[in-house]
């Protein structure tokens, strides 16, 4: 593998979570090196179209490669899909793709200053265009702020230590690169889990607080589901616990909103309703990826499906479906198509014709 490729984790497991429709609208919200978008063409028709994202610039430059006319590439953080779509006509759409995280290409590469690997400047921006880095905010925050956010994101029981140390150790030209970070970090962490680096926890905090990524997340969910059709699917691939409990919580709550106190005086159809239905159990990759690709061990892909109002067949009524492949048989898949044909507001309607953007 070199420095700007990236396997595809979950791969076959999240298309067909999916359940392409082929003349549907999907959008793969963390394009990375494509793999996933490749994927989703081939199983889309002549009349499908893919919307891709990307906060990186580099990912965008690399999905400059793929020509297809049904495929535009945008660069946008996930959290603007709501506007990405309205600049591209675009109401509704029959499925979300997230896998999120970053990718090998930004580990990989050392002036992205994402890992203890190299010596590189502390940047750790997946948006190189806009933001903090991760040198400026060591070199401004506060050490109680500094603390926060290694033991928040990196769920770092020496973040107190980390902390005072960096900021003991900042002076008047701050912490500027990778190695001298992970240097001052391994000082003052003297214990850590077999085959862990002492600053993994650090430099996992820093890359998450710098992107906003928890942020992200939590914004995009409920944007995401806003614009699906019913019937229409969320699949989300997750790589650490802050993130899928974000993605489970979410999920679950959209399935079996919370219910106000029974003593609450309120008719059943004010009471909050299901959006969505969760879709089988949650995915995690076979022992076989694993061992192909070890960095996927940790990974676990999440499907719901939007509901529709009334429900149809493929969105049930409101129980959760049991399996996360595509819906039996075609007849099935014609009737979902045509319910979601019928969703797509005058307003927001497809592109122009087919969209290549
Ligand atoms: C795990 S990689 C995706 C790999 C991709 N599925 C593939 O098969 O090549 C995650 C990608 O999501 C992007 N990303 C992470 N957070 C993002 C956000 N909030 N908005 C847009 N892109 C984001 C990263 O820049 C990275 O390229």
């Amino acid at each position: 593998m070199t420095a700007n490729t990236h396997v595809s984790v979950l791969l076959a497991e999240s298309v067909a979570a999916l359940a392409i429709q082929p003349a549907g609208i999907y959008v793969d919200a963390t394009f990375g090196r494509g793999g996933h978008s490749r994927a989703i063409l081939a199983a889309l028709g002549p009349q499908g179209r893919l919307i891709a994202l990307d906060r990186d610039p580099a990912a965008i430059v690399a999905g400059a490669s793929i020509t297809d006319p049904r495929f535009t590439l945008v660069h946008a953080a996930f959290s603007e899909l709501g506007a990405v779509l309205d600049r591209l006509g675009i109401g509704q759409v029959d499925g979300v793709l997230l896998d999120i995280g970053v990718s090998s290409p930004q580990l990989n590469t050392p002036e992205r200053g994402m890992s203890f690997r190299f010596d590189a400047p502390l940047d750790m921006r997946m948006d190189t265009t806009q933001g903090e880095t991760a040198a400026e905010f060591l070199a401004r925050a506060s050490q109680s702020e500094i603390e926060r956010v290694v033991r928040d994101y990196g769920e770092e029981r020496f973040a107190h230590a980390i902390a005072k140390a960096l900021v003991a150790a900042r002076g008047e030209h701050g912490i500027s690169g990778t190695g001298q970070l992970a240097a001052l970090v391994a000082q003052v962490v003297r214990t850590r889990e077999p085959g862990q680096h002492p600053a993994t926890r650090t430099f996992q905090a820093l890359r998450i607080h710098v992107n906003r990524e928890l942020e992200e997340l939590s914004l995009a969910l409920p944007r995401a589901v806003e614009r699906l059709a019913p019937g229409g699917r969320l699949a989300v691939i997750s790589f650490h616990s802050l993130e899928d409990r974000i993605v489970k919580r979410f999920m679950r709550d959209a399935a079996h909103p919370p219910q106000p106190p029974k003593r609450v005086p309120l008719r059943a159809a004010d009471l909050p309703q299901p959006v969505m239905s969760l879709v089988g159990k949650p995915i995690f990759p076979a022992e076989a990826e694993i061992a192909a690709n070890p960095r996927c061990r940790s990974a676990v892909l999440r499907v719901a499906e939007k509901l529709g109002n009334p429900p149809g067949p493929l969105s049930g009524k409101g129980g959760d479906r049991p399996d996360a492949g595509p819906p039996q048989g075609r007849a099935g898949q014609k009737h979902g198509a045509a319910q979601r044909r019928t969703t797509v507001t005058p307003a927001h309607g497809r592109g122009p014709g087919g969209g290549s953007h």
